[in-house]
């Protein structure tokens, strides 16, 4: 999980802004109020962190990327940005409300995540998740399979960096850890990407735990044959497109 979080955060910014885009539905439920003390867990370069801070909030940021911290804290020097693993930190402070975006499906254990983040909120306070759900990326997932098999190599589980929870497993983890689960949302969201390199790009940067032991040349061809298979069902109208699935989830710690 760790390896896979050392993205580069210009590249991120550059070709993945979707993933902030994205992101303003979760900020609408999150329902943002200005005076609010609000965590942002797995801030990335800090765009939605600035627009909280845009309705009044008073705003913290974390993530495990040492580069996008660095980046965040740049780009907006009125905010407070920390790396921070999400499965054991300790701020020494609680907020009325915990956000995160694009970010769960790689933190792993989960249950001590969920610990971390329920620890992190005042009694009667909410969390408003978004995250990859059961199946996302399956599509992409088997391609990459199919080519690594093609090229004679082994293929192994994804579960060791990517978790994409069923909405019912998630919402029984955070029930057990105490919260009060109070909506749930798991929907089909295909998901456009940059450019007409957007599946390469997408393939390089967020599956690189595919490749971490191949040489740069034969990572080359493995994700090209990958993009070669998926080209006739995931790329339309001159536009590539990610077989994501979402998971929303609304959940409150008890009084
Ligand atoms: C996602 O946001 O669903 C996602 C992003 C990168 C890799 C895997 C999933």
């Amino acid at each position: 999980m760790k390896a896979a979080m050392n993205w580069n955060a210009a590249l991120y910014d550059e070709k993945h802004h979707f993933v902030s885009t994205y992101g303003q539905d979760v900020l609408t439920l999150l329902e943002p109020a200005a005076g609010e003390k609000i965590l942002d867990a797995g801030c990335g370069t800090g765009t939605l962190c600035h627009q909280l801070a845009g309705f009044g909030a008073e705003v913290k940021g974390v993530d495990l990327s040492i580069d996008m911290v660095e980046r965040a804290k740049a780009a907006y020097p009125e905010l407070d940005f920390k790396v921070a693993d999400l499965t054991d930190f300790d701020l020494g402070e609680t907020f009325d409300a915990i956000f995160s975006n694009a970010t769960l499906h790689w933190v792993l254990p989960p249950e001590k995540a969920i610990i971390c983040l329920f620890h992190h909120l005042s009694p009667g306070g909410r969390l408003v998740l978004e995250m990859g759900g059961r199946l996302n990326v399956e599509q992409i997932i088997q391609a990459i399979f199919a080519a690594l098999k093609q090229r004679g190599h082994a293929v192994f589980s994804v579960e060791n960096f990517w978790y994409f929870p069923s909405p019912g497993s998630y919402s029984t983890l955070l029930e057990q850890a105490g919260f009060e689960v109070q909506l749930v949302h798991y929907f089909e969201r295909p998901t456009r990407l940059s450019g007409l390199d957007g599946m390469r790009n997408w393939i390089e940067m967020f599956g690189a735990y595919f490749f971490r032991d191949m040489d740069p040349k034969e990572t080359e061809k493995v994700i090209g044959l990958a993009v070669e298979k998926l080209k006739p069902t995931h790329f339309k109208e001159e536009s590539w497109w990610a077989d994501y699935r979402r998971l929303r989830i609304k959940a409150r710690k008890p009084l």
